[in-house]
């Protein structure tokens, strides 16, 4: 049985581990969401959000939800019904964009890869040339695989057919390099239950000029209400004066804004190269177990790391155990890759040697 919520060790896809400031930051005293000590605290978080982004835009903040909202936000603000939009799809959460694009009454061109492979980046420019579609998306980092997306050229091609370049940053951010300006990346969402190293519950967003342009042009207003982009930048935006558009969750913008000024306090490279060296540890250690990699070399995303299991185990038992005796998540395979892989996530506080030494010597307890 599990004891203490406290004490499991969080390596699956997310959320990860929080650390004791961010813990605190949750913990302080609530202010109103239109206080001018909250509202430095948003400025903060907007203008660290961005150094992590690697961007100038100016519209930078966290929609107040999950990562999906992030997406949801984006698409609905900046596709309309009849628009084309080319999504890569190789695994669950480029599937997500295509399916809400969809709805969302749009014409959706899928450029598909083998799930645990690359989007092929020729084959999506051209895609993208062909179609001159309204946006353009890839995952950066695909968490239902273990896919890091390489992104670039992609923003070039984007920028000279017209389409606006969107981009899921949710498992790269902060735990692998991710680039929006140099990118030419247009509009991305990310979340903050990764390697930001909060709890799950605010979705960062940053969004160019260009992709502003484009909103302009809009010929109906944004069919939402908790997701209007103008309605919600007279809050987050409002220079001079804000007007309420919902409550921002308080205790989430503190505890972003500590776990923002940790990572930048570690430094983004450190931080990258913390998380590839832990990654790195955790498959050579499996490995010399039996778990083999399942994307190849050039591919991987550091932050979750899929590994197909050793001949004759039992996953699920094994993963159960984990759980329930060791207090230790790992993830499960989805779709088809149900039953036949782990992702293994090593986010944040959680990207380290200590970790995966528990989980190596956990599992060979169990095995023995
Ligand atoms: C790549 C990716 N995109 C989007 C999401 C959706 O985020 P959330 O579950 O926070 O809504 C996730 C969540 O795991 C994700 O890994």
């Amino acid at each position: 049985m599990i004891t203490s919520i406290d004490e499991t060790l969080l390596l699956g896809p997310g959320p990860c581990n929080i650390s004791n400031s961010v813990r605190d930051a949750l913990a302080r005293p609530l202010l109103g969401h239109l206080d001018p000590g909250f509202l430095e605290i948003m400025e903060s978080v907007k203008s660290r959000l961005r150094r992590v982004f690697d961007t100038q835009n100016a519209v930078t903040f966290p929609v107040s939800a999950t990562g999906s909202a992030g997406m949801e936000f984006l698409l609905v603000n900046f596709l309309e019904a009849g628009d084309t939009i080319v999504v890569g799809v190789n695994g669950v959460f480029g599937g997500r964009i295509a399916a809400l694009s969809e709805k969302l009454g749009a014409k959706v061109v899928r450029v598909e890869a083998e799930w645990g492979r690359a989007i092929d980046r020729e084959a999506f420019c051209e895609a993208v040339r062909r179609e001159s579609p309204k946006v353009a998306a890839l995952v950066s980092g695909e968490t239902s695989t273990g896919v890091y997306q390489p992104m670039d050229g992609v923003g070039d091609v984007c920028r000279e057919s017209g389409a606006l370049l969107f981009v899921d940053c949710v498992t790269s951010l902060a735990g692998m390099p991710v680039h929006i300006d140099s990118w030419g990346a247009d509009i991305v969402f990310s979340g903050t239950q990764k390697c930001l190293g909060a709890p799950p519950g605010l979705a960062p967003v940053t969004v160019s000029n260009r992709a502003l342009e484009v909103y302009r042009t809009r010929s109906r207003p944004t069919p939402s209400f908790y997701f209007d982009l103008d309605a919600i930048l007279a809050y987050v935006d409002g220079e001079g004066g804000r007007s309420y558009h919902h409550t921002a969750p308080i205790s989430m913008v503190f505890a972003l804004d500590a776990a923002l000024g940790e990572i930048l306090e570690e430094g983004l490279e450190a931080r990258w190269k913390r998380h590839a060296e832990a990654a790195a540890y955790l498959r050579s250690e499996l490995g010399e177990m039996g778990f083999t990699p399942l994307v190849p070399e050039g591919e991987r995303l550091n932050p979750l790391t899929t590994l197909r299991l050793p001949e004759g185990i039992d996953e699920a038992a094994i993963r159960g155990r984990l759980l329930t005796e060791h207090q230790i998540e790992v993830g499960a395979g989805l779709g088809p890759l149900a039953g036949k892989i782990w992702r293994v996530g090593l986010m944040a506080s959680n990207a380290r040697e200590e970790s995966v030494d528990r989980l190596v010597s956990t599992v060979k307890g169990i095995l023995s």
